[in-house]
């Protein structure tokens, strides 16, 4: 079988952008399966850094067909905003970007609720990107969710919208004391957003089977990570998808019957954005030090990323669920600087040993993080394109997870660049 899932292995950010990008020269196909303008994958293109919220990255490639899948809630706003920029980088994507009608949309209702229901949850918040994603999945859940199939008839559109707009437009009156939405501009510019996205919609799940079929290269995209997922993550302080692997097959349509390897992104160390358990966290000079080498600032909002040591009970537990059979570990260059450099291996809580990642996030807030410390390789990894040639310690380093995780590293990633990856 040709084809090959790609999950983000933590609480997502770990590079998966530039894996596609690299993985995607040898694909036919790339298909995102979940999430929405939430994701942010950075790629460095002829030089220049830019960020993809929707689009899989691999329509930098000429010869690629991407899917934007059922399982995603598209924001039109940010597809026509991300097709424009391609355009202007003189990406060519008519032909190659398809939608699948029955994927679910953002409204402008949506993003409003997000933010709202942040703001007022206050102490508790989920610290959510604010772009509408959990509202539109609630919808999609309720039945009430607004498709792309739906922007085909303006009647159904407008039936939908009343219908919908009468129960939000209370809750944003009475609970949040925000203005009512007006139902005929919502309409108006929805309609054209149909008018320039037509050409892009198709029944992608028939596509991506028959390529299937054909024997063509697919890659299918997940975004955020295992750890945010809304059923194994670190509940509730997760995204409203599954991005884990199982998440590519009801997000796209393809049975489980037709998937061939499952990849995991792994950064090498860990960081997460938003609020939420993270047992390895560092709020110490060694994490501020980890978010300045690593530039970690979330590409979507731009926060600051938490930052912290690798996390191997959290990583084993992620390969089991996601069925991980090789990792890619990224940004390892941002650990070159250190003496020593931790990973943590079990968890302490109450007295007792745990060897696996609890489900009450409460546990994982109060664990105490136990750490093997290895030696660090203390040198830049510039220029240094064959595993062999990689330093005895970064290569030491790299070999406790394998022995950790029971799986192999095909991927070394050490720099943005296309060029600074090492394929084993
Ligand atoms: P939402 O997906 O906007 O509802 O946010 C829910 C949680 O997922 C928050 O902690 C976000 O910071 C986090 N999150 C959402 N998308 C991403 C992503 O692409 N990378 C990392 N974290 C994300």
């Amino acid at each position: 079988m040709n084809t090959r899932i790609i999950v983000g292995a933590q609480w997502g950010d770990e590079g998966k952008g530039k894996v596609v990008d690299l993985l995607s020269e040898k694909a036919d196909i790339v298909a995102r399966y979940q999430g929405g303008a939430n994701a942010g994958h950075t790629i460095v293109f002829q030089g220049k850094k830019f960020v993809l919220h929707l689009i899989p990255s691999g329509i930098l490639h000429p010869h690629c067909q991407c899917i934007i899948g059922n399982g995603v809630v598209i924001d039109p706003v940010a597809l026509m905003e991300e097709i424009q920029m391609l355009e202007q980088l003189g990406i060519s994507i008519e032909g190659r970007l398809f939608i699948s009608h029955k994927a679910h949309l953002i409204m402008p209702y949506h993003k409003i609720l997000d933010t709202a229901r942040e703001h007022q949850a206050a102490g508790n918040s989920i610290g959510t990107t604010g772009r509408g994603i959990g509202p539109s999945y609630i919808d999609k859940f309720s039945r009430v969710g607004i498709r792309i199939v739906d922007l085909l008839d303006r009647k159904t559109l407008e039936e939908k919208l009343r219908a919908n707009l009468e129960e939000k437009n209370t809750v944003l009156r009475k609970i949040y004391g925000k203005e009512e939405l007006n139902i005929e501009k919502i309409v108006q510019e929805y309609l054209a957003f149909d008018t320039q996205i037509d050409p892009y919609i198709t029944d992608t799940t028939a596509l991506l089977n028959q390529a299937i079929r054909d024997g063509k290269s697919v890659l299918m995209e997940g975004a955020q990570g295992a750890l945010l997922d809304v059923d194994h993550g670190t509940y509730p302080y997760v995204t409203s998808s599954n991005p884990t692997s199982g998440g590519a097959c009801t997000g796209l349509g393809v049975p489980p019957t037709s998937i061939g390897t499952i990849m995991g992104v792994v950064k090498a160390y860990s960081t997460r954005v938003g609020n939420g358990p993270f047992p390895t966290e560092l709020i110490n000079s060694d994490g501020e030090f980890l978010r300045k080498e690593g530039a970690e600032f979330g590409a979507t909002t731009g926060r600051p990323r938490r930052c912290g040591w690798l996390d191997l009970v959290a990583l084993r537990y992620s390969v089991m669920i996601n069925g991980i059979s090789e990792i890619a570990l990224t940004k390892i260059d941002v650990l070159n600087n250190f003496e020593e450099i931790k990973v943590c291996t079990e968890y302490h809580l109450d007295g007792k040993v745990l060897k696996y990642f609890p489900a009450d996030s409460s546990q994982l807030e109060t664990l105490t993080p136990h750490y093997v410390t290895l030696k660090g390789w203390n040198t830049s990894l510039a220029g240094i394109t064959n595993y062999d040639n990689l330093p005895e310690y970064t290569k030491k380093y790299i070999q406790f997870i394998e022995e950790f995780t029971e799986t192999k590293v095909s991927i070394v990633s050490l720099s943005p660049s296309r060029e600074d990856t090492i394929i084993r």
